[in-house]
């Protein structure tokens, strides 16, 4: 069955559409509004989009797929997005990606038993001068090492 908005979402959905001149030019506000409701965007999710925007549901795929804030499923209470790129992986950031993977026994794209954490290794966040970097959800975090990220999900639990 494919998912409906509540009265709340869809009211903000269209009062966000009602800013541009065209529909579709909404699609990463209606986007990120769709997520809040349903945590994802799975096909489903796709569809309803489209379905609002008057477009196909493939513009909406291209736009899930490339947007790494965007997740085609569930994520956890805590969505942990460690950088790889050049800066962060120059300052240990391969080291720290597995001391993650091995303290949440999950691998990069999984979620904990418990839905508590997310873990997604994802390219440049913007702060290379902080390398090597990760976000929790929508903090950013810096100069990171084992300890300050022991720190930090100590303080996440
Ligand atoms: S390379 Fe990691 S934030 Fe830019």
């Amino acid at each position: 069955m494919s998912p409906e908005y509540s009265d709340q979402t869809k009211k903000k959905v269209e009062e966000v559409i009602s800013h541009y001149p065209k529909k579709e030019a909404a699609l990463l506000p209606v986007l990120h509004l769709t997520q809040r409701e349903f945590g994802k965007i799975s096909k489903e999710e796709e569809a309803l989009v489209a379905d609002f925007l008057n477009i196909k549901p493939i513009q909406v795929r291209e736009a899930v797929t490339f947007y790494s804030m965007i997740h085609q499923k569930e994520m956890g209470k805590y969505h942990i997005q460690v950088c790889r790129n050049l800066s962060c992986t120059l300052m240990g950031a391969g080291t720290l990606i597995d001391y993650l993977k091995d303290k949440l026994n999950i691998e990069p794209g999984e979620t904990t038993p418990d839905h508590k954490f997310s873990l997604s290794t994802v390219e440049c966040l913007g702060a290379c001068e902080q390398a090597p970097c990760m976000m929790v959800n929508f903090d950013y975090y810096g100069h990171l090492d084992k300890k300050k990220i022991d720190q930090i999900l100590d303080d996440l639990e």
